[in-house]
C-alpha cells in the first residue's frame, strides 16, 4: 500500500479515455490530446470549459523558454494570472529559471486540475498556487513582489468566436478588456507578458507602449500556423529570443 493520500477530483473534472465518452465540442481538442498534453495518459484532469483555453505543450515550452532567455536577472518571481489547467504553469515551472512561480486561478475545479497536473510532471515543488481573483491578489496580498516579478497572463478570449474575427478587437474582449489587463497589471510590475489571439489588433497593443517602454510581438507556431501571440511589455532582452 502506497502512503499518499489519494486526491479526489471536484465533480466538474474529467480524464477521457474512449471518444465515445467526450462531448463534441471538445472532440476536436480530444484528438490533440497528446500535443495538448504529451502526458495526457498519465491522468492529465481537464473540466470540459478548460479544454477550449489550455495552452498546447509545445508553445507553452517555447514561451517558458523564451521568458527565460529576456527577462532581467533580477526578476526571480513569475506571477501566472490566469492559471487555467496549468499548461503555461508547468512550462515556466520546468524551466528552472525561477525561484517561485505563483499560479492564480478563480476557479477552484480548475486550479485542482492544474495541481493535479503539475503532479504530474514533477512540477508542482516550486508553485505555489491561490484561488481567487488575479486582480485582488495583485493588488493585496501578492503586492510587495511587485518589484522582482513579471507577470504573465492569459486571459479568457471570450469563447471560440475569437476565430472568426479577421481583425479581434481587444477592447471589447470579455470579460477583461485589454486596457483594463495592462492597467491593472502595470500597477504591479514593469514586465507584463499578455498571450492574445493571433489576429489581435496590433494598433491596440502598440497604443499603450510608450517611446521608453517599446512592445514586442511575438507569434507562437505550430505545425507552420500562428496558434496565438505574445506581447511584451517592459525592458526584454528580445534579442536572446531572437537568436533561439
Ligand atoms: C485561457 S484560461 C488559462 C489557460 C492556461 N494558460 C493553461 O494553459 O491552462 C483562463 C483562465 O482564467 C481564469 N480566470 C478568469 N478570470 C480570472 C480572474 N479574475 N482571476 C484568476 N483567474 C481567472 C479562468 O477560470 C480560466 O481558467
Amino acid at each position: 500500500m502506497s502512503g499518499e493520500i489519494e486526491e479526489v477530483a471536484p465533480p466538474e473534472v474529467r480524464h477521457y479515455s474512449e471518444r465515445s465518452e467526450v462531448p463534441w465540442d471538445i472532440q476536436n481538442y480530444w484528438s490533440q490530446r497528446h500535443r495538448i498534453f504529451s502526458k495526457y495518459e498519465e491522468g492529465i484532469w481537464l473540466t470540459d470549459d478548460a479544454w477550449f483555453g489550455v495552452t498546447p505543450e509545445p508553445v507553452a515550452n517555447k514561451i517558458a523558454e523564451h521568458l527565460a532567455a529576456s527577462v532581467p536577472k533580477e526578476k526571480v518571481v513569475l506571477v501566472d494570472a490566469f492559471a487555467g489547467a496549468g499548461g503555461n504553469t508547468i512550462a515556466f515551472a520546468k524551466s528552472g529559471r525561477w525561484k517561485r512561480v505563483y499560479a492564480i486561478e478563480k476557479n477552484p475545479a480548475v486550479l485542482a486540475c492544474a495541481k493535479h497536473n503539475a503532479k504530474i510532471y514533477g512540477a508542482e515543488a516550486n508553485i505555489t498556487w491561490f484561488e481567487g481573483d488575479c486582480f485582488e491578489l495583485l493588488r493585496t496580498q501578492l503586492k510587495d513582489l511587485g518589484p522582482y516579478s513579471v507577470v504573465f497572463a492569459s486571459p479568457p478570449w471570450g469563447g471560440p468566436g475569437y476565430r472568426s474575427d479577421e481583425i479581434f478587437n481587444l477592447q471589447t474582449m470579455e470579460p477583461y478588456p485589454l486596457n483594463f489587463l495592462y492597467k491593472e497589471y502595470s500597477l504591479f510590475s514593469r514586465h507584463i507578458i499578455l498571450f492574445l489571439p493571433r489576429t489581435s489588433d496590433l494598433r491596440q497593443l502598440a497604443k499603450l507602449a510608450d517611446t521608453k517602454e517599446n512592445v514586442n510581438v511575438r507569434h507562437y507556431c505550430m505545425e507552420g500556423a500562428s496558434k496565438a501571440l505574445c506581447a511584451y511589455y517592459g525592458n526584454f532582452s528580445m534579442e536572446k529570443i531572437n537568436q533561439q
